[in-house]
């Protein structure tokens, strides 16, 4: 499978398909994982045609170490991807194909999603999510787009970008999907050291127990119970937790029966960046 390099190219591969159809984008960082593979499936599944971008995207990372951590494998990518099927294309331009010479965000507003969580804790990552992917909308030109709930805040920004932006592209949520240990598919995944990646399924587990308590115990109580529970582990240092409301985000005072509601934790497992969430009713 030919790897794409620049919108040139991109745009005579797509005008000289037999039949474009519906055109889904899966965008990616790489280092694809199992993750990554049930998006591109669904996409498949849904589409006629499927682009796969591959792209680490320097604006959205608020700390330069994690950019030149962040694990990189064309090579493997391009293989994992070549055997599932032959419509799909892969996209990875160079930083100076997405932005020129100007390797800087946009600023948005979304209203108040993008304040809380990983907003809060990582400055500016938000405004580089969305100016890649509203570039990347642009040179694909997709009909419809697919990500992971693991990044469910996201998700969301993505749907309010889209949505304020009235670009006509549907935008696709798909489940997080897991290690057999329940630890989130995440490609710094890849970076924790075995010992570590076993311990991390206690993250999914406290979700899970969190989940149990929600049904009879207030937000602030389940909240208290997970902090608790991470203070006690010597290996997991966490970040955040917040029980949220699904659209606007934002912290739950006092649960309603019709309100729809998730919890979100980040935490930190010997120096790697590790989020996840579950629904909770
Ligand atoms: O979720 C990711 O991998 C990235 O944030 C995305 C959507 C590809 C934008 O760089």
């Amino acid at each position: 499978m030919p790897l794409i390099k620049t919108c040139k190219e991109l745009k005579s591969r797509l005008d000289a398909l037999d039949w474009r159809g519906q055109l889904a984008l899966v965008p990616t960082m790489g280092a694809l994982h199992r993750g990554h593979i049930a998006l591109v499936e669904k996409a498949l599944s849904e589409n006629d045609n499927v682009v796969v971008s591959i792209f680490v995207n320097p604006t959205q990372f608020n700390n330069k170490e994690d950019l030149k951590k962040y694990p990189k494998s064309l090579i493997a990518d391009v293989a994992l991807l070549d055997d599932i099927s032959k419509r799909l294309l892969i996209f990875a331009p160079s930083i100076k194909e997405v932005y020129g010479s100007d390797i800087a965000s946009n600023s948005y507003d979304f209203e108040g999603l993008d304040k809380v969580m990983e907003g809060s804790f990582r400055a500016g990552h938000f405004n580089g999510v969305a100016t890649v992917v509203e570039a990347l909308f642009k040179m694909v030109g997709p009909n419809r787009a697919y990500f992971g709930e693991k990044d469910f805040q996201q998700l969301q920004i993505i749907k309010k970008l889209v949505a304020k932006k009235q670009l006509p592209i549907e935008i696709i949520g798909c489940p997080i999907v897991r290690e057999a240990n329940g630890l989130a598919m995440s490609s710094r995944n890849e970076r924790l050291p075995k010992a570590l990646r076993m311990e991390a399924s206690f993250i999914y587990k406290t979700l899970q127990d969190a989940k149990d308590k929600f049904g009879t115990k207030s937000a602030r109580f389940v909240v208290d119970w997970v902090k608790r529970q991470f203070e006690k582990h010597t290996h997991l240092e966490l970040e955040y937790i917040q029980i949220a409301d699904v659209d606007s985000l934002s912290p739950v005072p006092r649960k309603k029966k019709s309100g729809k509601y998730r919890a979100f934790v980040a935490v930190y497992a010997g120096g790697i960046r590790l989020i996840d969430n579950i629904a909770l009713n």
